[in-house]
């Protein structure tokens, strides 16, 4: 039998009120109820988590980054200790939007084995700023997941869920364009060979891939039938109506497929 899939909403540092947020979650709530077989998360901002968890147990919850470690002088920061203890299940590592801030491959290895540590499932963003014709993004795909996940034991990596975004396909990137199924699909295949060849075949089949960058109402049933992949991540922007129609699309997608 297929396995779940898994739709994830990247809500960003939206919306600006605790009550917009629970209005949005419930809506969402509504949104997906009779879904079947796909695990719904959505990722919000620290404040929202503990709040929302309690709103609904179908949507699970997830944070949009985490610390290095668990407790210490670190001003500023969030450990994933202190998500798994107010409910998040899940913790995006990685979004390009934090490698901009300065995140390395180095640091992002870190909040892996943290965010694993503390029981969280870390969904760990990969993807280029652009393609070339000599194919030298794959390459920084492969340093990506190899530095990222390096040191992480092979029972561990099954935990970790890979999204693939190219960064050139974000709804946020100037001068963006769409990315198609093949893109997916070309990428899909190339990080399980790369996992395969770092860990086992069969640890590269049990890691879930995602795909994200500006998925639609329209090709979010392409993407999860064509792409090689077995869930999205989604933001663009999450947290208005769009995304909702977004969520409405891949529940009766979900429904045709599964019933
Ligand atoms: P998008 O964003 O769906 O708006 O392209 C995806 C993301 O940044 O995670």
């Amino acid at each position: 039998m297929a396995r779940k899939n898994i739709i994830i909403a990247n809500w960003k540092m939206n919306p600006v009120s605790e009550k917009e947020a629970e209005k949005l979650f419930k809506e969402i709530s509504k949104s997906v109820s009779g879904m079947k077989r796909t695990d719904v998360v959505v990722c919000a901002p620290y404040l929202y988590i503990e709040k929302l968890r309690k709103i609904s147990k179908k949507i699970a919850l997830g944070a949009q980054d985490a610390a290095w470690t668990d407790v210490g002088a670190f001003t500023g920061e969030v450990s994933p200790d202190m998500l798994a203890g107010i409910g998040a299940k899940y913790v995006i590592l990685g979004h390009s939007e934090r490698r901009v801030m300065g995140e390395d491959n180095a640091l992002i290895n870190k909040k892996v084995k943290a965010a694993i540590q503390a029981g969280l499932l870390p969904i760990l963003c990969v993807g280029e700023n652009e393609r070339d014709e000599k194919h030298e993004y794959l390459n920084l795909v492969k340093a990506q997941i190899k530095e990222c996940l390096e040191g992480i034991s092979k029972n561990l990596i099954s935990k970790v869920i890979v999204a693939y975004e190219p960064v050139w396909a974000i709804s946020t990137t100037a001068n963006r364009r769409d990315a198609v199924p093949a893109d997916s699909l070309e990428m899909a295949i190339f990080v399980r060979k790369t996992l395969s060849d770092m860990v086992s075949s069969k640890i590269a089949k049990d890691v879930r891939i995602l795909y994200g960058g500006s998925v639609n109402e329209k090709d979010a049933g392409d993407f999860l039938r064509s792409g090689g992949v077995e869930g999205l991540l989604v933001a663009g922007p999450a947290w208005m109506p769009r995304n909702l129609q977004r969520l409405s699309a891949l529940r009766n997608m979900a429904l045709e497929r599964y019933s």
